[in-house]
């Protein structure tokens, strides 16, 4: 049986939102006076009712309940204010909340956006023996620590100096070295990573793989679906303080792509619809192992479709065809690994554009971005369409892909104008099967087919 790490049962969170900053000293003193007056009379109701208009109750968190287990890796996603960093707050112990309740079981480390919980004026090294006790660490402990964790943040001789001193960069650094040091049995992260470099995001996020294979529970923020897609099992996404979707990584980030790049009228309308998905795996039945094997021997397979395309509601425009064809000008969906062929992409538009640009990515199976191409390049002038045109893009390409499943998502937008024209998430499926000779096997097929071999050497 799951061992739960976290359990969060029915927890809102409300702050208090003053009216203005006098009401700060007013509704205290209204309320000081009520509680002087007879508790039933009507004069104590009264000032309390004057108290309370000073103010009212924002619910950053509206009854949140979760579960989850050891070792379980869990990215929450969602746009600002949804009241991610509240929930993470509440999780790790550094805010109450209103009601509900959570419990933890074992050692949290937690890396959260507001501060580092270092002390200004100590200094780095300081600093590390303060928070390793917090932590509940020994200074013998520290002590035989301190050389792995001034390594890791690699922040040179500033590690002597005070932190009041430091780089957003270098303050992150030390702290996820620090935090990540103890073992903890479960981290939270609060989008404390896009602050370093990349070099260092690399590192950070080896040590979170290391840590999830020791059996770490991870608690995730990030704005990055990529990220929660790389590192995550499932994934939550919030809106308004309440859990909306919660299921794969993959598809989770889908569905709040969709939400995120919907033109401000649809957006309720996708809301809805998101709020009524039941989870499930987007690439599921387009899995090449539940392909017949005889429709493998053909190129375009009728059943290997991405089942779950998702549909942005169009907005001036619409795609109306996609495609891969090979060198034959054949339609294919079914190609050797090193593939060469041509993608196109037709769209017809209802009103007219002046800046318009065509585009697509290739995802892998488990919702990782690999490639995409828009239409025009970066530099080259934006394309005009006038109500009535229908317009085709196409692109030649190479899939130098691994054996395996990859979805291709279409759009068309308009530069000037706040999200698409058009899209279709994970609109076409083409399966890249194995090549006589091939040997390549996660992403990417970078093998020189006739130049691989063996060799028995003389001595070591
Ligand atoms: N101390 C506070 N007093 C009043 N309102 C607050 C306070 N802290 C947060 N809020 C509000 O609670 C809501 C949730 O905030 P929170 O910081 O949890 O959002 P978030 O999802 O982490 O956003 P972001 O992506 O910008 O980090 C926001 O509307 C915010 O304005
Ligand atoms: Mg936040």
């Amino acid at each position: 049986m799951n061992e739960i790490a976290i359990s969060v049962k029915n927890v809102s969170k409300a702050y208090r939102i003053w009216n203005d900053p006098a009401a700060r000293i007013k509704a205290p003193l209204w309320d000081s006076l009520g509680r002087l007056m007879p508790r039933q009379s009507s004069y104590a109701g009264k000032c309390f009712e004057k108290a309370a208009q000073y103010f009212h109750d924002f619910y950053a968190l509206r009854d949140i309940s979760l579960e989850i287990n050891k070792g379980e890796c869990i990215g929450i996603i969602g746009r600002n204010g949804c009241g991610k960093s509240t929930l993470l707050q509440i999780i790790a112990g550094t805010l109450q909340p209103t009601t509900g309740s959570v419990q933890v079981h074992g050692r949290v480390a937690a890396l959260l956006e507001l501060g580092s919980g270092f002390n200004p004026e100590y200094t780095g090294r300081e600093n590390v023996y303060m928070n390793a006790a917090i932590l509940g660490l020994t200074k013998e402990e520290t002590d035989a620590k301190f050389y792995t964790i001034a390594s890791f943040a690699d922040i040179g001789q500033f590690i002597e100096q005070p932190v009041k001193i430091y780089s957003s960069g270098m303050l992150i650094r030390l702290a996820f070295a620090v935090q990540t040091a103890i073992d903890p049995d479960i981290l939270i992260v609060d989008e404390a990573l896009s602050v370093g470099d990349e070099a260092f995001q690399r590192k950070c996020f080896s040590r979170l793989k290391l840590l999830q294979a020791e059996g770490t529970t991870l608690l995730f923020v990030s704005h990055s679906t990529q990220q929660i897609v790389h590192l995550c099992d499932h994934a939550i996404f919030l809106d308004e303080g309440s859990v909306l979707l919660l299921g794969p990584p993959g598809f989770v980030s889908k569905q709040y792509e969709s939400f995120i790049f919907a033109t401000p009228e649809n957006r309720n309308r996708i809301k809805e619809s998101i709020r009524g998905t039941t989870t499930c795996d987007s690439v599921a039945i387009a899995d090449p192992a539940a392909l017949q094997r005889e429709e493998i021997m053909s190129d375009f397979v009728k059943n290997l479709m991405a089942p779950k395309s998702q549909e942005y509601a169009s907005s001036g425009g619409e795609i109306i065809h996609f495609e891969l064809r090979d060198n034959q000008n054949r339609v294919v969906n079914l190609v050797p690994s090193g593939f060469a062929g041509v993608v196109r992409l037709r769209a017809h538009f209802n009103r007219d554009f002046h800046d318009v640009v065509f585009g697509f990515h290739i995802k892998s199976i488990n919702g990782l971005e690999l490639a995409g191409l828009t239409y025009p390049s970066m530099q080259a002038k934006l394309v005009e369409c006038h109500r009535g045109d229908t317009m085709e893009a196409y692109w030649h390409v190479t899939m130098p892909f691994a054996p395996g499943t990859y979805f291709f998502t279409f759009g068309i937008r308009s530069v000037s104008q706040p999200g698409f024209i058009h899209r279709i998430v994970d609109a076409m499926a083409v399966k890249v099967v194995p090549n006589a000779d091939s040997f390549s096997f996660c992403i990417f097929d970078i093998s020189d087919k006739n130049a691989y071999g063996l060799e028995k050497l003389n001595g070591r």
